[in-house]
């Protein structure tokens, strides 16, 4: 969603506000703006990226070391100069940037309306920036006091920061459902709605809470409230992250970058938690947690888009090993259809970024039904790994491209590792298996990396297939989740219409759409239902459809029946979708750059889905 920064010390505000705004770019980018307070303040701002921004303000003065910067994803209003962000208050007295949504914007605007105030934007942000004038002017108080006294008026999730004409020394940060962090410098502050920003400058950093408001003042150390006056004390945590992770190091693109990280990120999932050598798993996150886990009669999973579909497979390794019933839920679905959830059940939330607003809806609702909850989050400090009980981090280090990849086969990992972990606590898996198992997934890592190795065959894909309308996508058991997210890779930055399906419901619908021009993408490893998906190939190939099959390394058969043929090496069942994943990642990017789409951008999209 949208992305804020904002400064307050001794140095030049603008290098640092918009080298801030380039971090936080993959986070929206459909407008972008600063406000910089020197003998007065003025608000520059524009539809378009941040380069975009960085030319409309080549001309103008942008000194100031006290500001605040903004990169849109449009929520209310469309993507143009007017409904950027800051907004300035009708008497340009303050300026305001937000990530989230006033859902109560529009009795707040009429309202603000019959007092006299004249709305230039679309958005329900300058309604908000309003009703803190307003409040500050009817009542007297301090600008701190008028944004607390506002913010129990608003209905929705913010993240804020607001600015003072009058006050060149201090800022004011509040939250509720969007992510807000504090960096704490030597003598100086650096606010923004995740940590990347920050790091170059400071590790030391204070996550503001939902309802908390802070005050951020050159002379005294950081304040902060809640939203109903109760007075906190920061908790200043140390960053633990890389600043080299949030470069291309050589990569064209981010995505490219991330699925070729891969073998290091699952590497980096696994370590310190899996010991073949031992024949033992341990996640310490969720250690406390694991006899609930044992006595759960059911799991719950909820997630959405490429978490729902680790997920999927995540009900297929719980069932299978640990031999537990499992669910896996849209959370967008699952909050608002009254579900029958037990005090006796155990819902896991997945969610790279952790701030996604429907999962951590889905979180709450379980909770007021008593249920434990625990989280599979990429983003340390999240929201949604301090929502939940407990957790373990996918570790995968910062996903900047928005199509998500490492962050998939991560999450993938952990739900392999907690699956196991399971199954042994419950004796559902013998020992020579599980031994074997443990063995087996230390070495997909170096399998990633393997499959990795030769990108000349999904190059030649590409290009044959890049102009084309539709693409299907076809895999069974552990294999139709892989499916689903290579479907949803292509569509996500190509454009191109893509649909996964479980390959035996083909049949059942799907089959109209096949002809001469339709490419089919079918996962056909060994083992599970390979003989029926090899007869789902010979089904494409009788109605003239093109077949491009994934196939485990070694396998002739599928040669004479498909069009192209990936490789991938050979494992167990369960551990195939972090193999078959790999080469679907590498298609949808290579499609994507051969159509001139922005891979790390895809038009509409956002990193973090922070609203509903
Ligand atoms: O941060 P989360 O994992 O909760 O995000 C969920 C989805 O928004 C996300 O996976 C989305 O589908 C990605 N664009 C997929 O590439």
């Amino acid at each position: 969603m949208c992305g804020i920064v904002a400064y307050l010390g001794p140095k030049e505000a603008y290098p640092i506000l918009i080298n801030g705004l380039r971090r936080l770019e993959y986070r929206g980018y459909d407008s972008a703006g600063v406000a910089l307070l020197n003998d007065s303040l003025e608000v520059y701002k524009t539809k378009g990226k941040v380069a975009d921004l960085e030319n409309f303000v080549k001309e103008v003065d942008l000194r100031g070391t006290i500001g605040i910067a903004h990169t849109r994803w449009a929520t209310h209003g469309e993507p143009n100069d007017v409904n950027a962000h800051p907004h300035f208050s009708q008497s340009k007295e303050i300026a305001l940037i937000h990530n989230g949504i006033i859902e109560n914007y529009a009795p707040l605007r009429s309202e603000l309306e019959t007092r006299g105030y004249v709305f230039e934007s679309s958005t329900d942000t300058e309604v908000l920036t309003n009703l803190i004038e307003d409040i500050r002017k009817n009542e007297n108080v301090s600008l701190f006091e008028a944004v607390r006294i506002a913010l129990n008026q608003v209905i929705g999730a913010y993240a804020i920061v607001v600015i003072d004409a009058k006050d060149p020394n201090s800022l004011i940060a509040a939250r509720k459902g969007s992510p807000l962090v504090i960096g704490i410098g030597n003598d100086d502050y650096y606010i923004a709605s995740d940590a990347t920003p920050i790091i170059e400058y400071t590790r030391n950093v204070v996550y503001l809470d939902d309802e908390e408001i802070a005050l951020i003042s050159r002379s005294s150390d950081l304040k902060i409230k809640t939203i109903r006056n109760k007075e906190k004390t920061p908790y200043v945590q140390e960053l633990e992250m890389n600043l080299s992770a949030l470069e291309k190091g050589g990569f064209e693109h981010f995505m490219l970058k991330e699925i070729f990280e891969q073998p290091q990120s699952i590497r980096d999932s696994m370590r310190g938690r899996l010991h073949a050598d031992i024949g033992s798993v341990s996640l310490g996150g969720i250690i406390d947690y694991e006899q609930k886990l044992v006595n759960a009669k059911r799991i719950i999973i909820v997630a959405c888009g490429t978490s729902w579909h680790a997920g999927l497979v995540g009900e297929y390794l719980f069932e299978d090993i640990a031999r537990i019933p499992v669910e896996v839920e849209y959370a967008s679905e699952f909050r608002y259809r009254n579900p029958v959830i037990y005090e006796s059940d155990v819902v896991i939330a997945i969610s790279q970024s952790g701030e996604t607003a429907d999962t951590l809806a889905a979180i709450d609702l379980a909770k007021q039904k008593g249920a434990t909850i625990l989280g599979i989050c990429n983003v340390v400090g999240s929201s949604i790994a301090r929502a939940t009980h407990a957790g373990s981090y996918t570790h995968a280090g910062p996903e900047i491209g928005v199509a998500s990849t490492k962050a998939f086969t991560a999450q993938v990992t952990l739900l392999t590792l907690m699956a196991l972990r399971l199954a042994q606590l419950k004796g559902t898996i013998t020992k020579t298996r599980f031994v074997h198992l443990l063995n087996e997934l230390e070495r997909i890592p170096d399998k990633v990396a393997k499959t990795l190795q030769s990108s000349k065959k999904v190059i030649e894909i590409a290009e044959k297939y890049k102009d084309v309308r539709n693409f299907l996508y076809l895999g069974r058991g552990y294999n139709f989740p892989v499916a689903l997210e290579g479907a949803l890779k292509l569509k996500e930055i190509s454009y191109i219409h893509a649909e996964g399906y479980p390959a035996a419901e083909m049949k059942h619908g799907p089959i109209a759409l096949i002809d001469e021009e339709m490419p089919v993408v079918v996962i056909a490893t060994n083992k599970g239902t390979y003989d029926k998906v090899v007869s789902n190939i010979q089904e494409v190939k009788a109605r003239k459809g093109q077949v491009i099959a994934i196939v485990t390394e070694g396998n002739v058969a599928v040669y004479g029946m498909a069009d192209y043929v990936i490789e991938i090496p050979e494992t167990e069942e369960m551990f195939v979708p972090l193999l078959a994943t790999v080469p679907l990642q590498k298609l949808a990017y290579y499609i994507a750059v051969m159509r001139g789409c922005n891979v790390d951008q895809p038009r509409n999209l956002a990193k973090s889905v922070t609203v509903e």
